[in-house]
């Protein structure tokens, strides 16, 4: 496909395979919903609007579609929660045999004990942990579920089935920000990556949100009060910015309002209905599923969704993560 003005074109998918969550996290979740959440067996049969979530077969149509017009390095499975997609396994095995070469995973990881070795026998080459607390009520406080020694299972489990594993935490001011120093020491505890993320405008805070808003700054200062450390060199397409300790420990920054990366956001994202989004600030989705076949037409939306992409700042939207996937 053809690059835009800035250079940008689609290299990363992001796919959300169900907008159905079982934790109903403060920032995804309005108070008035968070008693509705379900705890589905299988988010495969739920339907939404009268849609049906895509199937296996389906979503590996879409895939092959799309890699006739952009060479996809990385396919990232999101959500909702996407270890509620009960063919997961396959999904993540028919993406390999399609020649993927990563195939990553973003999930809270409280079903991940059962499904660590499936997954990595499967050909998963990666998984996001979001951890947004490691004390237990504040763990509740933000996810609203009682998760949090499940969560910290799963992701021994990752770790011991050899899986990659980077964890992700959204700090939220008054709620969750004293945890980013007890989070960053359980990183380094489990030699793992962490990377603190400014919350974003999105779904109900999308006008609300500079009443939690803790910036890249208050991070970088707070995790100052115990450790020295140098900024590294951003690689393009980057979403972090990255630093190291002077004992070596890396840790990175996604600061979509300090510190945007819109100029070089490689970044395309299908929902679990079959439709394409070229930025988290646009909901307007992008149908595919009537032009799979048809280059012309196909090309045409991808451009649209292209276009849908900001230069300079991410302006949010009032969708929800839990639809479209982080
Ligand atoms: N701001 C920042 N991060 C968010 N996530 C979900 N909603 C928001 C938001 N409003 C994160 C999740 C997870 C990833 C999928 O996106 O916590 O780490």
């Amino acid at each position: 496909m053809k690059a835009d003005a800035l250079g940008r074109k689609f290299n990363t998918l992001r796919l959300s395979l169900t907008n159905v969550c079982n934790l109903a996290c403060l920032y995804c979740v309005h108070e008035s919903d968070a008693n509705s959440q379900t705890f589905l067996p299988t988010a495969n049969e739920v339907q939404s609007q009268g849609k049906k979530i895509l199937s296996v077969k389906q979503f590996v149509a879409v895939i092959k579609s799309l890699l006739r017009h952009t060479p996809l390095k990385t396919v990232r499975l999101t959500g909702g929660e996407p270890t509620l997609y009960k063919d997961l396994p396959e999904l993540i095995n028919a993406l390999k045999k399609l020649g993927i070469p990563r195939v990553v995973l973003t999930t809270n990881g409280f079903l991940l004990k059962r499904k660590a070795a499936a997954l990595k026998a499967a050909g998963l080459d990666g998984i996001n942990f979001s951890l947004d607390a490691i004390d237990k009520e504040i763990f509740f406080k933000m996810s609203r579920r009682d998760k949090l020694e499940a969560t910290l299972e799963g992701i021994d489990a990752a770790l011991e089935n050899g899986i990659k594993v980077k964890i992700n935490s959204v700090i939220m001011k008054g709620v969750n920000d004293a945890q980013v120093l007890p989070l960053f020491d359980f990183a380094v505890s489990k030699n793992v990556v962490i990377r603190f993320i400014e919350l974003m405008k999105m779904g109900h805070l999308y006008k609300g949100h500079n009443d939690y808003f803790f910036s890249e700054e208050n991070i970088l200062w707070t995790i100052a009060k115990k450790y020295d450390f140098q900024k590294k060199l951003r690689p393009t397409g980057s979403t972090a910015n990255y630093w190291e300790t002077r004992e070596g420990y890396k840790f990175g920054i996604i600061a979509n309002e300090s510190s945007p990366f819109c100029s070089d956001c490689n970044r395309l994202r299908l929902d679990s209905f079959g439709n394409i989004y070229g930025c988290l600030s646009s909901n307007d989705g992008i149908s595919i599923l009537g032009c799979l076949d048809d280059d012309v037409q196909l090309e045409q939306r991808l451009q649209q969704a292209l276009k849908q992409k900001q230069t300079t700042k991410f302006t949010g939207s009032d969708l929800s993560m839990k639809a479209i996937g982080g």
